[in-house]
């Protein structure tokens, strides 16, 4: 399919008195990097819930290839083919990462059964292949507890890459990391969207990672749209500049 993946119209999200989502629309086309920015507390994490079915959106209207998701449950959305990372890591870390591989299969939805589970071979040479496409290979057999973060990051992305998304959500993918590490992780999520053909919608923090990234960028402040563009009006865009001084 081409065109747009996906499509946020409108959408409204309050907790309260705090409006943490007004008015947001965004648009994901296939095959693309899109970029999500803001100062914290901007409301970036708000829409990814909404998008993801974590909460309902208030109103407004969220398409996955052409069809109204805003209704629907996290599990649905997931087997439509979208999935998203946290910006805290949640992986299993009494557990190698060879079994939390195969346990975030089918999309989590049975986890604590699933993990009693034999799996086929077929099931662990694939997680073997997505672990050596991630760079975590010769860590299969340890404890993901035991993994670096910025390698409990890796293994996150590889466990939503073991669901086969068309499109994925990622929660600020390089925050804590090592900057020795960055690169190394900003080279996967462009190979899996190259070689994989995967859709990625990223928030992030660090604007030289977003500014690599992303060909598009969305900027959010105080829960509204402030401003979108290619990466390089974005980062000369005053009213953005202005957002991130703002918020220091
Ligand atoms: N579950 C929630 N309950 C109450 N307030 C929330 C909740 N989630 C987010 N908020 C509030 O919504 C605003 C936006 O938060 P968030 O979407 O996490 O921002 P960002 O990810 O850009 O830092 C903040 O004021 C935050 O406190
Ligand atoms: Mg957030």
């Amino acid at each position: 399919m081409t065109g747009t993946l996906l499509e946020v119209e409108n959408a409204n999200k309050a907790f309260g008195g705090v409006i943490a989502n007004s008015e947001i629309s965004i648009a994901v086309p296939q095959g693309a990097i899109i970029g999500l920015i803001g100062p914290n507390g901007s409301g970036k994490t708000t829409l990814f819930n909404s998008i993801v079915g974590y909460h309902p959106v208030d109103s407004g209207s969220i398409r996955f290839q052409g069809q109204e998701i805003s209704k629907l449950r996290g599990g649905q959305i997931a087997r439509l083919g979208m999935l998203r990372t946290f910006q805290q890591t949640r992986i299993y870390g009494e557990m190698d990462c060879i079994k939390n591989m195969l346990i975030s299969l089918p999309h989590r939805d049975e986890g604590w059964f699933a993990m009693f589970a034999k799996f086929p071979p077929e099931a662990i040479e694939r997680a073997e292949s997505i672990l050596e496409f991630v760079g975590l290979y010769s860590k299969r057999r340890l404890l993901a507890g035991d993994l670096s973060f910025g390698q409990q990051k890796l293994l996150e992305f590889a466990m939503a890459l073991m669901n086969e998304p068309k499109l994925l959500l990622l929660d600020e993918p390089t925050a804590g990391i090592n900057p020795t590490l960055i690169n190394g992780i900003i080279d996967r999520l462009k190979r899996a969207n190259s070689d994989l053909g995967i859709t990625l919608l990223v928030i992030e923090h660090n604007m030289r990672v977003i500014m690599n990234l992303a060909e598009h960028i969305y900027c959010l402040a105080h829960g509204q749209l402030l401003a979108e563009g290619e990466p390089e009006n974005i980062r000369n865009d005053q009213r953005v500049i202005d957002a991130y001084l703002g918020a220091h």
